[in-house]
């Protein structure tokens, strides 16, 4: 599937494009029940909130060597829905995953994520250049007083901006840091909630400043989150990497698959 000229122009102007329910109903359906299974495994490629236990985010469903390996996940990275657009926008035919994440915000408990930039963490991670976008996939239905996103819109125009860690999430997380996120919300246009019906896909830029509050609803704002970068961009040696979950090294270029996502059940 390919991106008309004026939804590659949004995505140049604005930092983000949206496509309203590009997924169907059973394919999210079908996600979330995978999502489901998952949350209840016991490893480190899961972070909990810090109260109750509850799964807040979910690396690497991606991959079928994980132990949160789920093949709707697999197919859906290679979908000619997601890999085309995601091609068109850093303009290389030659994409690999960087990492998959799902944060299942759920009713009352899912917490904040502080304004940043993804690429603060990447480039930390030794990624050179910023030509990395990001698929969102809407598996329910955010509001704002359910945790959306929000994001800045033109604030990739920025480039990267210097990260600050951020001790209060507790895990490795930088952010924007608060002066320079004041001055931003300052001179830019008003943050955009990014709400829309399950299967909505909203492409973003890794420089674009994005923030979520706390889901204070009745209601579970469980997103996916695909994130390509070329293989020519792989991140170069640095101390301490992050783990393979967050930093993947398989750097096999992807190959376009098929839109028929639920047709393996199983990975084999
Ligand atoms: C993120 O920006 O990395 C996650 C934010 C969210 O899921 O609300
Ligand atoms: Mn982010």
């Amino acid at each position: 599937m390919k991106l008309t000229a004026s939804q590659l122009e949004a995505y140049e102007r604005d930092g983000f494009v949206v496509l309203p329910e590009l997924f169907s109903e059973e394919e999210v359906e079908h996600m979330k029940s995978e999502l489901r299974r998952i949350q209840k495994i016991d490893t480190d490629h899961l972070v909990r909130e810090k109260t109750g236990g509850i799964a807040k985010t979910i690396y690497k469903v991606h991959e079928t060597e994980s132990p949160t390996a789920s093949a709707v996940f697999h197919s859906a990275v290679r979908s000619p829905r997601l890999l085309e657009p995601a091609q068109q926008l850093i303009d290389g035919p030659e994409l690999y995953v960087y990492h998959t994440k799902c944060n299942l915000k759920t009713a009352i408990d899912g917490s904040v994520w502080q304004w940043h930039q993804d690429f603060g963490t990447w480039h930390i991670d030794g990624v050179k250049e910023p030509q990395m976008t990001t698929a969102l996939v809407m598996l329910d239905e955010p509001t704002e007083m359910g945790g959306c996103l929000y994001f800045i819109p033109g604030s990739h125009k920025l480039g990267s901006l210097d990260p600050t860690f951020d001790e209060a999430t507790g895990y490795r997380f930088y952010v924007v840091p608060k002066p320079t996120m004041l001055d931003i919300l300052s001179s830019h246009p008003k943050a955009v909630p990014i709400i829309g019906r399950p299967g909505t896909v909203v492409f973003f830029d890794a420089n674009i400043v994005h923030s979520s509050g706390h889901n204070l609803s009745g209601d579970d704002r469980w997103q996916a989150y695909i994130v390509y970068n070329q293989v020519k961009n792989k991140p170069e040696q640095v101390e301490q990497p992050r783990p393979d979950y967050v930093r993947s090294t398989n750097f096999v270029p992807l190959e376009v698959g098929s839109d028929e996502i639920l047709d393996r059940v199983q990975i084999g």
